[in-house]
């Protein structure tokens, strides 16, 4: 992806490796739009608590994130192969217990850990976690370039698309899975609009879809969360793609970002087409339905306070709510099938119902 900084435009990946000096670097997203900034992530334990506290952000980012973490604690392990199997679970655990919604996360560190086990040596274990986990970062990015590839072809000319949240280019190490579609459609000419839902409490799509959109030269808008079910009623939205950070593959049920529900029932009450777009690490095939999908519960100081600039520039929390209220902070929900009209997956688009297609 393609960013506009004071050197002019540079090509960034969301997350990457640094093998010389075992470290993870990341774009800090928090400070998103407002400050472009890389971070440098020492140990794994650094890079877990990136994850944890949304410095990193997004299925498919979080997925690259803990494969490299795991790579990365084990790169700094001195000692016998025993022993160095006690420090993975170590290294695995801290990284899985960070976030519980996005399978992503497990399904990158299992790749990661299936790949490694033939290793007789530590050496060789450590070089093979490093193999993999740069393996399932660089798949995730492919996947998402053919996500574009075929959700293109959904896209009209003069489409006006709507989205919630981000999971674009920053939710995965690039394109994007939501995303992918809408920039490939202005690459090869189509003239596209997007309405980008705000999506409280953190504001993903206004501080981060936005900007993406920006950097890509995409027509767009930013909307209250509460405004989608007015334009789609006045017929000014023609589709919707969002992104999920765990689809049931026996199913086709998805969770995503909280308010991406009540989008989904709003599009099949106005007959409007509302697409999923994954990669094949957001498919989990061990849960029966929807039901069974963890929904992490956030700080509720994410409902009272907001983040901004103040008017020297300079990054500030404010209190919104009455000082009294307490909030409640679900991050995410689950959209049944029956609302989804198509999955969007790298290996083409599917009826949620057809999904068992693509277990290998
Ligand atoms: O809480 P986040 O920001 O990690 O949530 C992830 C998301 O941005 C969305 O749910 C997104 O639509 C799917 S992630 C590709």
């Amino acid at each position: 992806m393609k960013v506009k900084t004071n050197e002019g435009l540079m090509n960034y990946k969301t997350i990457w490796f640094d093998k010389e000096n075992n470290i993870v670097k990341m774009i800090n997203q928090p400070l998103l739009p407002h400050k472009f900034e890389i971070i440098s992530l020492k140990n794994y334990k650094e890079t877990a608590l990136s994850i944890k506290n949304m410095t990193v952000r997004g299925a498919g980012a979080i997925g690259a994130t803990g494969a490299f973490g795991l790579a990365q604690g084990c790169f700094a392990f001195r000692g016998n192969l025993k022993d160095f199997w006690k420090h993975f679970e170590q290294v695995y655990e801290t990284l899985k217990n960070t976030r519980p919604t996005a399978v992503d996360l497990v399904n990158g560190m299992n790749y990661v850990m299936r790949e490694m086990e033939i290793g007789d040596s530590v050496t060789e274990c450590q070089k093979l976690a490093l193999e993999a986990a740069q393996r399932f970062a660089d798949e995730d990015a492919e996947h998402c370039r053919m996500i574009g590839e075929h959700g293109e072809k959904l896209i009209k000319n003069n489409s006006r698309i709507l989205t919630h949240c981000n999971a674009g280019w920053l939710a995965f190490v690039d394109w994007g899975s939501a995303t992918a579609p809408m920039y490939k459609a202005k690459r090869n000419g189509k003239n596209i609009f997007v309405f980008v839902d705000e999506t409280r409490p953190r504001l993903q799509g206004a501080r981060l879809t936005a900007w993406e959109l920006s950097q890509e030269g995409i027509d767009h808008a930013i909307i209250a969360d509460n405004a989608a079910g007015y334009y789609m009623k006045k017929r000014d939205v023609d589709m919707v793609i969002v992104g999920s950070d765990r689809t049931i593959g026996k199913t086709g049920d998805v969770a995503n970002k909280i308010g991406t529900y009540t989008k989904a029932v709003l599009a099949k009450e106005n007959g409007i087409p509302f697409y999923v777009a994954i990669p094949m690490s957001t498919l989990d095939w061990n849960l029966n339905s929807g039901d069974e999908i963890p929904i992490e519960e956030r700080n509720p100081e994410e409902v009272l306070f907001a983040w901004g600039l103040d008017e020297n520039g300079n990054r500030k929390k404010i209190r919104i709510a009455n000082k009294d209220s307490v909030a409640r902070n679900p991050a995410f929900d689950v959209t049944p099938a029956e609302y989804i009209t198509g999955i969007i997956t790298p290996r083409g688009i599917f009826k949620p119902n057809e999904l068992s297609k693509l277990r290998d």
